[in-house]
């Protein structure tokens, strides 16, 4: 493909998701928004209205378009794998949202869809595309700390009370923090520590009767190389780990203490019921614009040989014998962005992204594994880890 072509993009399934990922595609000058799909015909038009993209009910017929060469999937997870292998079969590359797939064979034939037809694919874990989270991969590689030694991921939202579809909640299709939110936990440690976890030992919790679901986790990853991780998440919406973070949230927005848990409170308030109307109010106030400062998905916490990372709310804080340094850097536009840089570098370039579907299949084997582990009580081996290339 000639550089300098704008590529041509359609997006799969807007909700959530997919209203994050938009605004980066408003006057990108790579990027062009070419067709929209999505089975909910008011949501089509809106986003329609707002974007001047062609809008269809049809995937297949969006697929077929001359126009598309990428397509981002952001439908349900258990849609992922239909719509990847459709999406291959028509020559189009994919950026897929996280987690991957509800499952480890799912993903491996969304792969073997992949490089049979010979597209690339992006699993869109967008959290290790944080500026923050980058530049702390980028100063492990430069090796002055020395080895990664303990990951920390700690992050408490209200997750679990945000409006959902019962399968969102339940980790057999793909849903429960473990797969929704570890997924990120696990993409970020593994980045950081190089790649190659070798076991993991969780416990999965379910607090609230009233909200059947795996709301919280406590997991903890050993590295091939003896580097350890652990990655906690809470989405019972009490604690707030923004409180910790500067009183950023995940998304790089002021998340003031008096509006924290307001998703529990508004569970509380409701009286059960479909919740699709609620997910897509939403889901529609998720364009919110550049944010002032980093995402912050929580506490990160890098321990090397010879320092600590962390984020600051401008940049990273550097802990050494030398004391604490401030590393600045700005915030980015949007975190998809990133998402979309590595899917155009591996175009032009043509070769195989960082986060393909070999990385997104090793990052869930880490949920399946977690929920098997929680739920023998054992130690799980894992075998599908691939390295920081
Ligand atoms: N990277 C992130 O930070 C992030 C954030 C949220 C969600 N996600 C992931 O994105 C995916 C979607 O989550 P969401 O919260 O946006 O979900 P959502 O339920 O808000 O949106 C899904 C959209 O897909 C549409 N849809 C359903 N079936 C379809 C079909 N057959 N064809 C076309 N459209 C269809 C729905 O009408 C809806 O608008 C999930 O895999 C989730 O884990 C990632």
């Amino acid at each position: 493909m000639n550089a300098k072509r704008p590529i041509g993009i359609a997006v799969a399934g807007l909700g959530s998701a997919a209203r994050m990922m938009l605004p980066s595609l408003q006057d990108h000058p790579r990027w062009k928004l070419s067709a929209i799909t999505d089975i909910d015909r008011d949501t089509l038009a809106s986003v329609a209205d707002m974007t001047g993209a062609r809008a269809s009910v049809d995937l297949d017929a969006m697929l077929a378009a001359p126009d598309v060469d990428v397509v981002y999937i952001a439908t349900p997870t258990l849609l992922h794998a239909t719509h990847v292998r459709a999406a291959a079969a028509a020559g189009k590359h994919v950026i897929v949202e996280k987690p991957m797939a509800e499952t480890a064979s799912a993903a491996l034939a969304m792969i073997e869809a992949a490089e049979r037809a010979g597209i690339f694919l992006i699993v869109g874990h967008s959290r290790s595309f944080d500026i923050a989270i980058r530049r702390m991969r980028e100063i492990i590689a430069a090796g002055t700390l020395g080895r990664p030694r303990m990951i920390q991921s700690t992050v408490y939202t209200d997750w679990i009370y945000r409006p959902r579809r019962p399968d969102e909640l339940d980790p057999d299709q793909g849903g429960g923090v473990i797969f929704r939110q570890g997924a990120h936990q696990f993409d970020v440690i593994r980045l950081l520590g190089g790649g190659m976890l070798k076991n993991v030992r969780a416990s999965l919790f379910d607090m609230d009767a009233s909200r059947a679901a795996v709301g919280a986790h406590s997991v903890f990853l050993s590295f091939e190389d003896g580097a350890a991780a652990t990655a906690v998440y809470n989405g019972y919406g009490c604690f707030m780990t923004s409180e910790l973070c500067f009183g950023v949230g995940e998304r790089g927005f002021e998340d003031p203490v008096e509006g924290l848990g307001a998703a529990r409170r508004a569970y509380l308030a409701r009286s059960g019921g479909s919740e699709d109307g609620l997910k897509r109010v939403r889901a529609a106030g998720q364009a919110r614009g550049i944010p002032p400062h980093h995402p912050f998905f929580g506490l990160t916490l890098v321990s090397c040989e010879a320092g600590d990372l962390r984020q600051a709310p401008d940049g990273l804080f550097l802990y050494t014998a030398r004391g604490r340094e401030h590393i600045p850097f700005p915030p980015e536009r949007n975190v998809y962005d990133a998402v979309l840089a590595e899917m155009a570098q591996a175009i032009d370039s043509d070769t195989r992204p960082l986060h393909d579907g070999r990385w997104g299949l090793a990052n869930l084997e880490v949920c399946e594994a977690s929920l098997r582990s929680a739920r023998s009580g054992t130690e799980q081996a894992l075998v599908r880890q691939v390295p920081v290339r």
